[in-house]
C-alpha cells in the first residue's frame, strides 16, 4: 500500500488525473473556425479616399455585430449593427453617412477624413450571447502637401 502511493507521487500523476484530462479532451472541442482578424485596405489610405476594414475568418453562426469607434458597447459611439437573421443593418449615433456593412462583417469606409482616424472595434454576438471582439487601427494621411 505505501510502496503503491510512493509510486504514485513520484509519477506526478495519478488515475483521476488522466481520467480529468480524458474527459476534458472529450467535452472540450478546440474552435475549428481560424481566428478573426481585420485588415485596413489600403493600410494607410489617403484622404478623400475609399478604406476597407476587411474581416477575415468572421465566426459561423453569430447573432449580431457591430461596428464601433474607439470605444465597444458605448451608445454614442456605434457606427451601426448588422443583424444576421434578419440579414439587415441599423445605424446607430456614429454613423456618418459613408460607411456600409457587409454580411461578411467587412466595412466599407467611403470618402475618409482625417478625423476617421483612430481605432475601430467589431464587436460579435453568438447565439449563446458570448461576445467577441476585434479592433483595428485606421490610418488616414493628409494629400494637402502634394
Ligand atoms: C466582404 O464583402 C466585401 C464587399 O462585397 C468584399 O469586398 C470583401 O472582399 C468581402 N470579404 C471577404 C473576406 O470575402
Ligand atoms: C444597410 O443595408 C442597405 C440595404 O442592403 C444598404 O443599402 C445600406 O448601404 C446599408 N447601410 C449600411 C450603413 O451599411
Amino acid at each position: 500500500m505505501e510502496l503503491a502511493s510512493a509510486r504514485l507521487h513520484k509519477g506526478q500523476i495519478s488515475w483521476w488525473g488522466l481520467l480529468l484530462t480524458a474527459s476534458l479532451l472529450t467535452t472540450w472541442s478546440p474552435p475549428t473556425t481560424a481566428q478573426v482578424t481585420i485588415e485596413a485596405v489600403p493600410p494607410d489610405v489617403a484622404e478623400g479616399k475609399d478604406v476597407l476594414l476587411l474581416v477575415h475568418n468572421l465566426p459561423q453562426a453569430l447573432r449580431v455585430y457591430y461596428w464601433f469607434k474607439r470605444k465597444a458597447k458605448d451608445r454614442d459611439n456605434e457606427i451601426v449593427r448588422f443583424i444576421v437573421s434578419k440579414n439587415e443593418n441599423i445605424t446607430g449615433l456614429a454613423y456618418s453617412g459613408r460607411e456600409t456593412v457587409y454580411s461578411n462583417g467587412s466595412l466599407l469606409f467611403q470618402n475618409v477624413k482625417k478625423s476617421d482616424e483612430g481605432v475601430y472595434i467589431l464587436y460579435m454576438l453568438n447565439k449563446d450571447f458570448d461576445d467577441i471582439q476585434k479592433s483595428v487601427r485606421l490610418y488616414v494621411h493628409s494629400e494637402k502637401h502634394h
